[in-house]
Formats: structure tokens, C-alpha cells, sequence
């Protein structure tokens, strides 16, 4: 975020259609969209389980090495994407295990310092809506204009084992509703309880609870707001 640029946040846990919202509001409005959770994905795809017994000096000089970019289609229009060293990542990041790998590095002190740098040096290049855990809280803490989703942890899990049906999973391969469940509440302790940038709305956040809410109807909600918050910041 500059005296230039534009910052909207969105935060909150696993599985409350973040991202969906997100990309949407950002087309919306004419922003780009920074998907801050595939930051963390790529670090998790990029680092690996190994990475969790590094010590501080250690994980900070591998982590040196990343260098995060926003990208857009060849044809200059069509949504912005993260690029991770100027690849923009595939479906290998968007694992239940990279996910709670993801969520286990999230705690570590370098990973957060460098990830926020990063984050902040593309909200000062950028007019962005910014999707994570922390980006109203800590990282765009002076953000004109700040959201918070919610929705109860079984309308989420239910949600998301629709999408990965959807999506062809099946047999086997697609786990059951309470097992997600059980996923996604452990992934909520895990981001809630951790000591640095823990999941918590900030103060100025407007909260949204979507467990009775249709995405067409929280958009709507959320473009609306954005569009007030927006003419009185400029
Ligand atoms: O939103 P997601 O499921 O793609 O995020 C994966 C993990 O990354 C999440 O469980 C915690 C971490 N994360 C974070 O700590 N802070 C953010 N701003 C975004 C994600």
C-alpha cells in the first residue's frame, strides 16, 4: 500500500470461499487479486516437510531465494496470478497436505517476517484485494477497507466437499464431509492459536458470516461495501 495504491482486505478461516470472493470483488472493482495463502502453499511446496526442523537463520536463507511477482495473461487482460520465480503455481498447491503444511510453516517466525514483506511490497505496486489470515490485522493494517468472512465449520466442510466433487473427485479419492470437518478444524486451531499474526479479525473489519449466505448474495454485500469504503477514502 502507497499514497498510490489501493488496499481491500479479506481474511478469515479455511473453506469460507475466500478465494472465490476475493477474485470476484477484485474483477469487480478493477483490482488485482493477491492470494496470499498460495504464498504460504508455495513456500510448504517449495521448501518441503524438511523445512519445519530448519532453525530461524537457516529457514530465512532458503527462503531468500523465493521471489513472488503478480503476472497477467500475455493478452493484458483476465485476472492478475501469483508467480512464485516467475512460474504461476498448479493444482500441485492446493493439497489438503501442502495446505496443513502450509498452515504448520505459518507459525514460524521467518516465514511470516518474509511473506509480509513480500506481501507489502506488492500492495505498494499494485491496487489489490489482498485474501489471507492476517492481511487486515497486521500485514495492511492501515487498509481503507477491511472484511472478515465466517461460516460454521460444518457449512464449510460441506461447501468444500461439493467443490472437490464438482471438481471429479470421487471413489476413495473424496473424503467425507465429517472428515473434512475434522480437517478444517484443525487447521482453524492451528491458525488461531499460533502467537504471531494469529487468524482474528481486526478491530475496523466488517464481518461477514456466510453460513446462510449464497456467494452471489455475500458479493453483492461485499462490492457494495467496498464501493461506499472506497469513495470515502479517495
Ligand atoms: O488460505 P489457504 O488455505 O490457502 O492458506 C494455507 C495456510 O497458509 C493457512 O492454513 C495458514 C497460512 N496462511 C497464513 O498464515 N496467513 C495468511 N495470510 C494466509 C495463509
Amino acid at each position: 500500500m502507497s499514497d498510490k495504491t489501493l488496499v481491500i482486505t479479506l481474511d478469515g478461516p479455511a473453506g469460507v470461499g475466500k478465494s472465490t470472493l476475493a477474485r470476484s470483488l477484485a474483477r469487480g472493482l478493477g483490482l488485482a487479486f493477491l492470494d496470499t495463502g498460495a504464498m504460504f502453499r508455495c513456500v510448504a511446496c517449495q521448501l518441503g516437510e524438511t523445512a519445519l526442523e530448519l532453525a530461524d537463520s537457516a529457514l530465512a536463507a532458503r527462503l531468500e531465494k523465493l521471489e513472488f511477482s503478480l503476472v497477467r495473461p500475455p493478452s493484458g487482460s483476465g485476472d492478475w496470478e501469483l508467480a512464485c520465480n516467475g512460474r504461476v503455481p498448479g493444482r500441485e498447491i492446493r493439497g489438503e497436505a501442502v495446505g496443513r503444511l502450509a498452515s504448520r510453516l505459518a507459525v514460524r517466525g521467518p516465514v511470516r517476517e518474509f511473506l509480509k514483506l513480500a506481501q507489502q511490497e506488492l500492495g505498494r505496486a499494485y491496487s489489490l484485494v489482498a485474501e489471507g489470515r492476517d492481511m487486515g490485522s497486521v500485514v495492511f493494517a492501515s487498509a481503507c477497507c477491511k472484511f472478515f468472512l465466517d461460516a460454521d465449520p460444518a457449512v464449510r466442510a460441506r461447501r468444500r466437499w461439493l467443490q472437490l466433487r464438482e471438481q471429479g473427485v470421487g471413489g476413495t479419492d473424496l473424503p467425507s464431509p465429517e472428515e473434512i470437518e475434522r480437517q478444517i478444524r484443525e487447521r482453524d486451531q492451528q491458525d488461531r492459536s499460533r502467537t504471531l499474526a494469529p487468524l482474528r479479525p481486526a478491530e475496523d473489519a466488517v464481518i461477514v458470516d456466510t453460513s446462510d449466505l449464497g456467494l452471489e448474495q455475500v458479493l453483492e454485500r461485499l462490492l457494495a461495501a467496498a464501493r461506499r469504503k472506497m469513495a470515502a477514502c479517495r
